[in-house]
């Protein structure tokens, strides 16, 4: 009989990859990527009134919460050492309206969350979005003027809109509603207001993606959403227009940049990062959360282990870190370890 070894040394040239994965001290000797506590961001969905906690059914396990639960979950992240919050408001319906004014409210929802929050908790960074959609009637992210999301008035009123959240406290805007010239008029507006200090982190690269679709009902701008958001997010067939967008979001004055969606675009986090060299960061979308956690919850996949998997990648595709809903198991299972 062929001596089976023998071929294989011959095919291989004794090369055997096996060799550093056979037992699980040099596995751990190997591993090229690490998921630490300090790569996560927890974005947490905030609600009017007090005491209040408010499960989201297509986000098992997250819940909605009002501004004292805001700085309770805040503590709880702090204390896991989870680095910073980003938090989004779900407001009464009857304060939405054509042009998302009360994200022009000084002490609005999320305003009054950054505060509270600040506060409370100094240690730990709030990181606020300034898109219009959780405060216009009509769910998209700018004002909408006839047909047309119109892009020159939004930026005037996101910038503006970024001031008073770095006022009431929020250490790094996020702008995601991918007006053209956002980054720029917004380093603009918080240098004038003396927030010098106040980052940027811009959702560079969003995608007009199918995976929202829990997120809007947690902020309930689902049922609101007139025609769709195609005419100001990256159509998903399109990677170097993509690293174009960031590459002007950067040159604007970007400090750190988003992929979003997160799984379905790691090629773009490794684009980004190779081409920029900034921070950058990968939102696990709420459809992501919510496919993972309803596919575990069917004994189809093990939840726990795919979500590590899946925030590992993120660190392999070169991200900094990642928003995950995922964050505070995330942290507690590492803290185990
Ligand atoms: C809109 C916004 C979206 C998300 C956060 N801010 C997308 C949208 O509704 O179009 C999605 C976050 C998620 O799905 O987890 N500015």
């Amino acid at each position: 009989m062929e001596n089976k070894t023998h071929l294989v040394d011959e095919i291989t040239g004794h090369r055997r990859m096996r060799r550093n994965r056979k037992a699980d001290w040099t596995r751990r000797l190997v591993q090229e990527n690490r998921l630490t506590v300090d790569d996560l961001i927890w974005p947490i969905f905030i609600i009017p009134g007090t005491g209040i906690l408010e499960p989201i059914p297509a986000m098992p396990g997250v819940n909605r919460m009002t501004v004292d639960k805001a700085v309770e979950a805040a503590k709880e992240a702090a204390d896991l050492g989870i680095p910073a919050l980003a938090t989004f408001p779900n407001i009464e319906m009857e304060l939405r309206d054509e042009t998302g004014s009360n994200s022009l409210e000084k002490n609005n929802l999320i305003n009054l969350a950054s505060a509270a929050i600040k506060k409370a908790v100094p240690n730990i960074g709030v990181i606020t979005d300034v898109a219009l959609d959780p405060f216009t009637s009509h769910g998209h992210d700018g004002i909408l003027r006839g047909n047309e999301i119109v892009n020159d008035e939004t930026v005037e009123q996101v910038a503006r809109a970024a001031v008073y959240q770095a006022d009431a406290g929020a250490d790094i805007i996020a702008p995601s509603e991918m007006m053209d010239g956002r980054i720029g008029a917004i380093r603009q507006a918080l240098d004038a207001a003396g927030h010098q200090s106040v980052g940027i982190m811009s959702y560079a690269t969003k995608f007009s993606s199918g995976f929202y679709g829990p997120y809007r009902e947690a902020i309930s701008t689902g049922g609101l959403l007139k025609g769709d958001k195609k005419t100001y997010y990256i159509d998903p067939a399109n990677g170097t227009e993509a690293v174009r967008d960031a590459a002007l979001d950067v040159e604007e004055g970007a400090d750190m940049l988003m992929v979003k969606p997160g799984l379905p675009y790691l090629d773009i986090c490794w684009r980004l990062k190779e081409a920029f060299g900034l921070p950058t960061f990968a939102y696990q979308v709420s459809g992501e959360y919510a496919m993972i956690k309803a596919a575990a919850a069917n004994g189809w996949i093990d939840g726990d282990k795919v979500m590590m998997e899946t925030l590992l990648a993120f660190k392999r595709a070169g991200c900094d870190g990642i928003l995950t809903y995922f964050a505070v198991e995330v942290a507690r299972q590492l803290a185990k370890k």
